[in-house]
């Protein structure tokens, strides 16, 4: 018997009180065959007990899997950052990684065309660390202002419950910004094979500071160790159907046979002075920074080696906020980033409580909250008789005086700004990039990819207008999907 299920085998089944149940198969009646009695306790307890199972699910990536690991620092960089969990070569960091697609219900199939969550938490030593990322460099908007409307377009639609073409092609060519990312969504490394298989990355760009107050942006990147696999459409679809939850097993079932996935984890890095003048603005989430301009830097090494025991309370539960920053590392002023810094808290609360983050998988293990925010649903008097405000005079936990990140110079008036372009910005270079660094194998799969889902679009005006951005991006691109969709359409 597994050792994880040993405190339930010793000792009678008990009412949530603890009392010994006598009879959990028959409900008490008021005598053979008569109505049933309120005063069966047990009976009571456990449809109500039933009825509160579920908390609301992720308003996105609601369908995921996860796994505990292990951070480990391979080279320095104590010149860049001042954070104490990677300030020495060798160090190791518990970590909780949960992956997940993002438009899906809570039990949909994982085989689907989808961004990947990557959603990383570091228990360090200052404080919970959490890189809420994807496994794409980018994203299809670049305000957060945008994000609902987005997401409303990929989850269903309010009249057919379903899915639409319609809803998403309509709002992704309306939004010419997305080319990039779509054009990488369509492409071979849509469908990963596995979540063991695909790359992680922390998408924005980050402030990094080290002990003298120096400022450098960076990129995570985690590169899978067990190499890229894909599928393909065929491959996704047949897979979806026969084992809907095929990514959350192979997650699990490597870690149970000891073949512990691991990424090597590495950053891009741009001094500060450099973000001016950088010919792409380099806190537009649509935008990469190109390895010939900042190559990366390796840092460590993940690795996954131990699964929850209790899917529930360890995944569904678990919380990851892009707020979530330790001294030496903070935010960039990306829009998109600002706005996540309040969306994921905000939805904890709405969707675990108040306490969310005392629970044994979100609260720190390498060190300990001393807040003085007090009580709340299920509050469990961790704080005993402490006093709950600062400044007091009985040793209390008092504020530092020094903030986790440096100042951002601003000027202007405030206002509904554009993102500011730099240089060589537009809503089509990368994507015209990554196209044309296809292989001619890869370009067929990719144009067959969209013509298929633009094909599902009733209006020619929406059709239209999306595969304009894809020619915007390439004039091949652009003629080979009016074609295909043409092909499809009839
Ligand atoms: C402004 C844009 C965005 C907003 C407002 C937003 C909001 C949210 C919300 C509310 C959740 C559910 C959180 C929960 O219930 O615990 C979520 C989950 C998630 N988001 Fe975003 N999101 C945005 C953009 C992004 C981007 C750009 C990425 C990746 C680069 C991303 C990655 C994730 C991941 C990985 C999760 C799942 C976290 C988990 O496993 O618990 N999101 N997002």
């Amino acid at each position: 018997m597994p050792e994880i299920w040993e405190a339930y085998v010793t000792g009678p089944l008990t009412t949530e009180s603890g009392a010994p149940v006598a009879d959990n198969q028959q409900s008490e009646t008021a005598g053979p065959g008569g109505p049933v009695l309120v005063q069966d306790q047990h009976l009571l307890e456990k449809l109500a007990h039933f009825n509160r199972e579920r908390i609301p699910e992720r308003i996105v990536h609601a369908r995921g899997a996860g796994a505990y690991g292990t951070f480990t620092v391979t080279k320095d960089v104590t010149k860049y950052t001042r954070a104490k969990f990677l300030s020495e070569v060798g160090k190791q960091t518990e970590t909780f990684l949960r992956f997940s697609t993002v438009a899906g219900n809570l039990g949909a199939a994982d085989a689907v065309r989808d961004p990947r969550g990557f959603a990383l938490k570091f228990y360090t030593e200052e404080g919970n660390y959490d890189l809420v990322g994807n496994n794409t460099p980018v994203f299809f908007i670049r305000d957060a202002i945008k994000f609902p409307d987005f997401i409303h377009t990929q989850k269903r639609d309010p009249y057919t419950g379903s899915q639409e073409a319609d809803n998403v092609f309509d709002f992704w060519g309306l939004s010419p910004e997305s080319t990039h990312q779509v054009t990488w969504l369509f492409g071979d490394r849509g469908i990963p094979a596995s979540y063991r298989h695909m790359d992680g990355f922390g998408s924005h760009t980050f402030q990094w500071n080290n002990e003298d107050g120096e400022v450098f942006w960076v990129k995570y990147h985690f590169k899978t160790d067990q190499g890229i696999k894909n599928l393909t459409a065929e491959e996704a679809a047949k897979l979806a159907g026969e084992d809907p939850d095929s990514h959350q097993r192979d997650l699990r079932e490597s870690i149970e046979r000891g073949e512990f996935p691991s990424w090597t984890v590495s950053v891009q890095i741009m001094p500060a002075a450099e973000a001016a003048n950088y010919r792409f603005n380099p806190f537009d989430l649509t935008k990469v920074w190109p390895h010939a301009d900042y190559p990366l830097h390796e840092i460590g090494k993940l690795e996954l080696n131990r699964n929850p025991e209790n899917i529930f309370a360890e995944v569904e539960q678990s919380v990851f906020s892009p707020a979530h920053f330790v001294p030496g590392i903070g935010p960039s002023p990306d829009k998109m980033l600002q706005g996540r810094l309040f969306g994921y808290g905000d939805a904890h609360r709405y969707r675990v409580g108040i306490n969310a983050d005392h629970l044994p998988v979100n609260r720190p293990h390498a060190t300990e909250a001393r807040t003085h925010g007090r009580d709340g649903v299920m509050y469990d008097g961790r704080h005993k008789g402490a006093k709950n405000y600062e400044p007091n005079s009985f040793g209390g936990p008092s504020q530092t005086g020094r903030p986790l990140w440096e100042p951002a110079q601003v000027t202007g008036p405030t206002g509904d700004h554009v993102t500011p372009s730099h240089a060589e910005d537009n809503d089509f270079v990368q994507a015209g990039n990554l196209y044309r660094l296809m292989s001619e194998d890869e370009k067929e799969r990719l144009v067959a990819n969209l013509a298929a889902a633009i094909s599902g679009v009733s209006r020619d005006d929406i059709a239209e207008r999306a595969i304009g951005n894809f020619a915007n991006a390439d004039e091949d691109f652009g003629k080979r999907l009016t074609v295909a969709v043409q092909a499809l359409r009839g």
